[in-house]
């Protein structure tokens, strides 16, 4: 049965064209692995991808987008606890490749948790002027790809 795509909201869009972002570095590690590309190719693509995109976007959500449900609620939590997890495997220098799997596979399920479950209900509760407060933090910036060394193509 298919369901009616929710419409983004306009101040949590940027953090929604991250994700797709975020969803493509899942798959430029796959594309990598399955191409044979060395795994310490991979790990500097995503070491700077994790410090220059990754870092101000948990940042951002933690600060301005979780505290809308409130304190202590089950889907922040949740989404906190896989932001560590993640970023325990990106700053993991142990078993390389098997970080590298396990990034590629929980990075895509918390954006899919947080399109699908989480950012569909801040939109549920969120007041006018809590949606105001997210668009006037947010900083836009273009996304701009590292092609040092574009292993995926
Ligand atoms: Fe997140
Ligand atoms: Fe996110």
């Amino acid at each position: 049965m298919k369901t009616k795509p929710i419409k983004r909201h306009q101040a949590l869009q940027p953090l929604s064209r991250d994700h797709h972002q975020g969803l493509l570095l899942s798959w430029k590690i796959r594309t990598g692995f399955a191409k044979g590309i060395s795994v310490d190719r991979i790990k500097n693509y995503t070491d700077w991808f994790y410090k220059i995109h990754l870092i101000p976007h948990f940042k951002e959500e933690e600060k301005y987008i979780f505290p809308i449900l409130g304190n202590d609620n089950e889907l922040d939590k949740k989404a906190i606890a896989q932001h560590r997890r993640l970023d325990r495997l990106f700053n993991s220098s142990l078993e390389l490749k098997k970080s590298l799997n396990r990034i590629e596979e929980e990075l895509e399920q918390h954006i899919r948790f947080e399109e699908r479950v989480l950012f569909n209900e801040i939109q549920k509760v969120a007041t006018k002027q809590q949606m105001e407060f997210i668009l006037e933090h947010h900083k836009e910036t273009k996304f701009l790809d590292n092609n040092t060394d574009t292993f995926w193509e």
